[in-house]
């Protein structure tokens, strides 16, 4: 692939970091704009960096027109699906208004593609797994919802402005980069392998939510997705629109479903510790198995995973966190 030049907002954060590092890995220049509401100075070397808010479309235009940017991959937003349902406008506003004010710059400067962070949450409760994308969208939440909107936005960019998009509905991100020094990092915490380790180090129990679903040991089923195979189908999805490819939408999983249960049995036999965790009752809008059918993926862009295994993934995760913490 030859050099690019490309805008990542949201790219102190941590499946933005991940990616910053591999394009930078891979020779592009990369500018990075995040306002570090919930990112890390640290994660992103310095010269790459412009804090600046997804509000501020002059700013976002004059960086683009000064960086020459050629394409954007746009992960800024915010991501915590249980304060979305107590405070919906702040996920509105950031991620759909904060969508729109990226979009319009890039209009205004003549930026042509986008790949959009999505989410396997659009799919709310589906019927049956795997997902595939032409399943039924149905957010169950404001932050789901923020993010079908902006998939709809998109739709409508690519007709009136040929804008063309690829949207990634990520399943769980998880992992950290196994050359160290970045990982998982949010706060609060909401995603499950961190919150494993927590309840190790700090000997306070995880909770559990629901034992009684309809799954192999009652526990709800998720895919887990290692950050740097994600953060290859954005530079993979990048070529493509950059080549011409249509606007698509594609999963990203691995196709495998664990419960967490056994996510907590791979964690045990990782970190050679007991896991201390109670069980509660469901939470809601959790659903039992979200698993991807990432089919398309594989078969129109060539991804494949490299760390398609749970022990991997939660070896490389440990190493970063048994440091960090
Ligand atoms: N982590 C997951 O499992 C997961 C799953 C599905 C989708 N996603 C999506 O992936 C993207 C990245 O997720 P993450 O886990 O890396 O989250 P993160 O919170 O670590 O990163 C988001 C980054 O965006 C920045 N940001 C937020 N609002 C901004 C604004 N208005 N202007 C500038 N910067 C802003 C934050 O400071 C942060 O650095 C999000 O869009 C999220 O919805 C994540």
């Amino acid at each position: 692939m030859n050099p690019r030049k490309i805008l990542v907002t949201g790219g102190a954060g941590y499946i933005g970091s991940h990616t910053v590092r591999q394009l930078l890995r891979e020779g592009h220049e990369v500018t990075v704009v995040d306002n570090l509401s919930k990112g890390h100075r640290h994660n992103v070397p310095e010269a790459c960096l412009f804090e600046m808010d997804l509000a501020d479309t002059e700013s976002l235009a004059r960086l683009m027109r000064k960086r020459r940017c050629e394409a954007v991959i746009h992960f800024a937003a915010f991501i915590a699906v249980g304060e979305s349902m107590r405070l919906p406008s702040k996920y509105f506003v950031n991620n759909v208004s904060g969508s729109l004010s990226l979009l319009s710059a890039m209009v205004e400067t003549g930026v042509r593609h986008i790949v959009f962070s999505s989410t396997a949450a659009v799919y709310g409760d589906p019927a049956s797994s795997p997902i595939r994308e032409n399943f039924p969208i149905q957010a169950l939440n404001p932050y789901g919802e923020s993010k079908v909107m902006v998939e709809r936005i998109l739709e409508w960019y690519d007709r009136i402005h040929n804008l063309t998009s690829v949207c990634l509905r990520y399943f769980n991100a998880s992992g950290a980069d196994p050359e160290g020094g970045l990982g998982e990092q949010h706060d609060p915490e909401t995603h499950l392998i961190p919150l494993i380790f927590r309840a190790i180090q700090t000997g306070q129990p995880l909770t559990v939510f629901g034992d009684d679903y309809p799954t192999p040991d009652g526990t709800c089923v998720r895919d887990y997705i290692h950050v740097n195979d994600l953060a290859q189908a954005h530079i993979l999805a990048l070529e493509y629109l950059i080549q011409g490819g249509a606007s698509e939408r594609f999963n990203v999983g691995t196709g495998i479903g664990h419960t967490v249960l056994e996510t907590i049995r791979t964690v045990e036999a990782v970190a050679g510790k007991k896991v201390p965790y109670v069980v509660g009752p469901r939470r809601d809008g959790d659903a039992p198995a979200l698993v991807a059918s990432s089919d398309k993926l594989r078969q129109k862009l060539g991804w494949s995973p490299k760390y398609a295994d749970l022990r991997t993934i939660v070896e490389h995760a440990w190493k970063f966190a048994s440091k960090e913490l």
